[in-house]
């Protein structure tokens, strides 16, 4: 499935921070190289997957790894974590050593000490993952005993952050229409949830099984490719890829609000702002789809499970943001990252 290759926030100084370390290494005997950026670990340790990635040259990959580590600090610091933002990126190229590339990551993590934890990201198997581990503790690796089922997670946070927008909208959950795009391991557990709560859905997935799984297990409608965006409902819920609300698609959206998984849901900032200039409100994925990394973080600092509470952060700061936005009349995505960097400024001073 396609993926966005870099969170990128506005273009706004006060959201293009530095990172405290960046480190270049390269593999002498294989000439693999790879870039480790440490964004931000003023409320905790970073955490962030490793990229594989086909880089014009270093420069793209630095500029790459900086966005998403950045975007990882903002993620940690609105699901209310001790952790910060880190990422980890692979230049992939014609005949590249894969075990080596991946070696290579596992030296410079375990060389961070325990300030950096990694783990998946795009391309990043749990093959290659097993390469990093034989050099450092500080990556998780998918069957292990470990914090359990992550897409369950997500699908957890998404829907909490769904119970936050529809009573901000004064919907109640019974009868919401809800359309979801994509019923793979997140979006089938949202309809799961969904249902449970008396939501109609309205469903589609490029792959008709799950389509007749949800029709016949969930009582939901199908809808054709063609229908997802223009179907009236109360909630859009994106659980399939990125870039789906673009600056035409947002200045049509039949919905009244947008919560979902799919991360960087906007095609760009105009597109953000068509919707918000609409009425429509989105709970910014940085906050809806946070599931997964509040159950990962939790059981690597503490060693324990994730309880409802620790997930119930999102439905907190979701409400957060929607309340700020409606009083302030601004997009929830400039809120979101204006409450993240409150809460890290907050850790500064020792609040
Ligand atoms: P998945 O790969 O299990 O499911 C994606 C589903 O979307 C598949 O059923 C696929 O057939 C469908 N799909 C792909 N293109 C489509 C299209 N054009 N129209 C309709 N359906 C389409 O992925 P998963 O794990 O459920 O994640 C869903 C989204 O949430 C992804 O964007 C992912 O990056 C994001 N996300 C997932 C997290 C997790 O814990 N799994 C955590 C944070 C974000």
């Amino acid at each position: 499935m396609a993926e966005p290759r870099a969170e990128r926030p506005d273009a706004d100084d006060r959201w293009t921070s530095e990172p405290e370390q960046l480190h270049v290494l390269r593999d002498r005997d294989s000439g693999a190289v790879c870039v480790v950026a440490v964004h931000d670990t003023r409320l905790g340790p970073a955490f962030g997957g490793i990229r594989r990635w086909r880089y014009d040259d270093l420069d793209e990959a630095v500029g790459d790894v900086t966005a998403l580590a950045r975007a990882m600090t903002w993620k940690c610091a609105l699901a209310g974590l001790p952790a910060g933002g880190g990422k980890a990126v692979i230049l992939d190229r014609e005949g590249l050593d894969r075990r080596a590339a991946y070696a290579l990551v596992g030296r410079a993590v375990a060389q961070l000490g325990g300030r950096f934890f990694t783990g998946p990201d795009v391309n990043t198997t749990d093959d290659d993952l097993r390469v990093v581990r034989e050099h450092t503790e500080f990556v998780a690796v998918g069957g292990d005993e470990g914090p359990g089922d992550l897409a369950a997670a997500t699908a957890e946070g998404v829907f909490l952050a769904a119970g936050a927008l529809a009573a901000r909208l004064d919907l109640p959950f019974d009868g919401l229409r809800v359309v979801v795009q994509g019923l793979g391991a997140v979006g089938m557990g949202l309809c799961e949830r969904l249902a449970r709560a008396g939501a109609q859905l309205l469903v589609h997935d490029v792959l008709d099984a799950r389509v007749q799984q949800a029709v016949q297990r969930l009582g939901a409608r199908a809808l054709q490719a063609d229908e997802l965006l223009s179907t009236p409902c109360d909630v859009f819920a994106p659980c399939a890829l990125g870039g789906v609300l673009t600056e035409r698609s947002a200045a049509e959206l039949p919905a009244r609000g947008v919560c979902g998984a799919a991360n960087n849901v906007f095609a760009s900032p105009v597109a953000m702002r068509a919707l918000h200039d609409r009425g429509v409100l989105a709970v910014p994925d940085v906050i809806a789809n946070a599931g997964a990394l509040i159950q990962g973080a939790t059981w690597h600092l503490t060693g324990r499970r994730t309880t409802d509470d620790d997930l119930r952060a999102i439905a907190r700061t979701a409400d957060e943001v929607l309340g700020r936005s409606l009083a302030e009349r601004r997009p929830p995505n400039e809120i979101a990252l204006e409450v993240a960097l409150e809460r890290l400024s907050r850790s500064t001073r020792g609040a």
